[in-house]
């Protein structure tokens, strides 16, 4: 069955003193809030605060903790890095995986996102595979062969089986940290598309029950009309996600 979720992506922002405060004020606030298994939140939290903030979650049915980014390897001699392996060990359940900013300073690209995929699957750490066109692509009208190629590089070489455990979340570039929205047509014009290369891929009933999440600007003010489409299943929040009303006033609005 289809899930829907609301994501908070902290970013590299809050100190560990914030970071604890914000997750106990949203676990508090969420208490009020009707969770369920079809209806999630998570915190996409700095890679220090993970074992922290897996703790508090765990504690909470419906909330879980998820990392910014993983290496593509389990363990070895890469020094810096964190792996799906280790963050298992701490309790997290989640992993963004490709998003816009790792893909623009990191220069991720689609075939190492590929491999970071099967090495979360490996581990059941749930990939939230993010995409997403530049400002410049939609000018062009070249958003639609720009979220085909990141789909079909860096989710097609899973089987039936493993992709039933993706998460994908649209995230077109300029609307990302720049206060402009993309409407909701806008949205759910590209979710059924991202939808309709699942259907063909891997059939309807797995298109069907894919979570396709938005994100891009998403706030108190916009979310429930972003919600509302009918190919859109939660959001990426990222600038809003650092304040605890506003987040779970987006929660609310699923
Ligand atoms: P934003 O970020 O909500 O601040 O636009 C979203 C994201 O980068 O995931």
């Amino acid at each position: 069955m289809r899930k829907k979720i609301v994501v908070g992506n902290w970013k590299m922002n809050l100190l560990k003193t914030q970071a604890e405060s914000l997750a106990n004020e949203v676990v508090n606030l969420l208490r009020h809030v009707d969770l369920s298994e079809t209806k999630k939140v998570i915190l996409s939290t700095p890679s220090l605060y993970l074992n922290k903030i897996s703790e508090l979650t765990g504690k909470e049915k419906f909330m879980f903790s998820c990392s910014q980014n993983i290496h593509h390897e389990n363990s070895g001699a890469y020094t810096g890095e964190i792996s799906a392996e280790r963050i298992k060990s701490v309790g997290v359940s989640y992993t963004l995986v490709g998003h816009s900013e790792r893909r623009a300073y990191f220069d991720e690209t689609n075939e190492l996102l590929a491999k970071k995929i099967t090495t979360a699957l490996s581990q059941n750490i749930v990939p939230i595979y993010c995409c997403g066109e530049q400002l410049e692509d939609r000018r062009l009208e070249n958003h639609f062969s720009v979220i085909l190629t990141q789909i079909e590089e860096g989710l097609f070489h899973l089987s039936s089986d493993e992709f039933k455990n993706i998460i994908i979340a649209y995230e077109p570039v300029w609307a990302i940290g720049t206060g402009e929205t993309a409407t909701s047509d806008q949205a759910q014009e590209m979710h059924a598309f991202i939808r309709s290369l699942i259907i063909e891929k891997y059939g309807n009933d797995i298109a069907d029950d894919l979570t396709i999440l938005y994100g891009g600007s998403c706030k108190p003010s916009n979310a429930e009309e972003l919600f509302t489409c009918p190919d859109v299943d939660g959001g990426l929040i990222g600038g809003a996600s650092l304040i605890a009303e506003d987040f779970v006033n987006i929660v609310k609005a699923l």
